[in-house]
């Protein structure tokens, strides 16, 4: 299993109230399979990712990433896995808005490789989301769509073996949503896990298998290979 979740439960305090994200959630995932959550708002989808990336920890219960222990790995043991196994596309983008789009995929790996790889590498990504043409835009002045796309292609620079998408396909319209689940397709074909999480119930046709999140609880609604939805 490259994920196993077992009975995580998060919760975030502030002042006198207390927000349970996440209450005991159970997840098996194996290496190369596609997981697709969708959920209301708030429902704790997002909360999910992170503490899958490491980016928060659980309060409570069993967490493992490929080979690191979520719960217990320190920041350096979990950020140096993230840098090498992860790709995360974030819901709000993320990027650096003093970088044009070139630099902004450039960047996970700029302390770690040769400038021209790593440009070159960067420069066949933004193709690949077809933005070509603009690539040394800086974000504010680009569309949301592609500001999304940028934010794919800087998820996929590091080559990782795990890609979590938050709402990637947000802001794009049909056409463009297409192109980004057949980017993902092709992705996971070599060999990428991919949990994505969505709002949107038409991607749940996309995917080995769905899980709902609904006020923290987690549950499967359906696995494709099994013809069960
Ligand atoms: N850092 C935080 N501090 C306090 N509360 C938080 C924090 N992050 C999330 N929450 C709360 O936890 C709950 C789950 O949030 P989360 O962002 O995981 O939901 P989501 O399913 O991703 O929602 P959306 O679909 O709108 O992105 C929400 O009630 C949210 O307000
Ligand atoms: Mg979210």
């Amino acid at each position: 299993m490259y994920i196993q979740l077992h009975d995580i439960s998060k919760k975030y305090s502030s002042g006198s109230e207390t927000v349970h994200a996440i209450t005991h959630a159970n997840l098996l995932l194996d290496q190369g399979k596609w997981l697709t959550i969708t959920g209301p708002s708030g429902s704790g989808k997002t909360t999910l990712l992170r503490c899958i990336a490491g980016l928060e920890r659980a309060d409570s219960g069993k967490a493992k990433v490929g080979n690191i222990d979520m719960m217990t790995a320190n920041q350096e043991e979990i950020r140096k896995f993230r840098r090498n196994h992860i790709g995360y596309i974030f819901q709000d983008f993320q990027l650096f808005e003093q970088f044009d789009l070139l630099t902004n995929v450039m960047i996970p790996l700029l302390p770690f490789e040769k400038k021209e790889i790593i440009e070159a590498k960067a420069r066949q990504l933004l193709h690949l989301v077809q933005l070509t043409d603009r690539i040394h835009h800086k974000p504010r002045l680009v569309s949301g769509g592609e500001k999304q796309r940028a934010a794919i292609a800087r998820a996929l620079i590091s080559e990782p073996n795990l890609l979590l998408c938050d709402e990637p396909t947000g802001n794009l319209d049909i056409e463009n949503r297409d192109r980004v689940m057949n980017i993902l397709k092709d992705i996971q074909q070599q060999g990428v896990t991919i949990v994505l999480v969505t709002h949107d119930i038409e991607l749940s046709k996309h995917g080995d298998c769905v899980f709902e999140m609904r006020d923290g609880k987690l549950r499967e609604i359906g696995m494709h290979e099994n013809n069960r939805i």
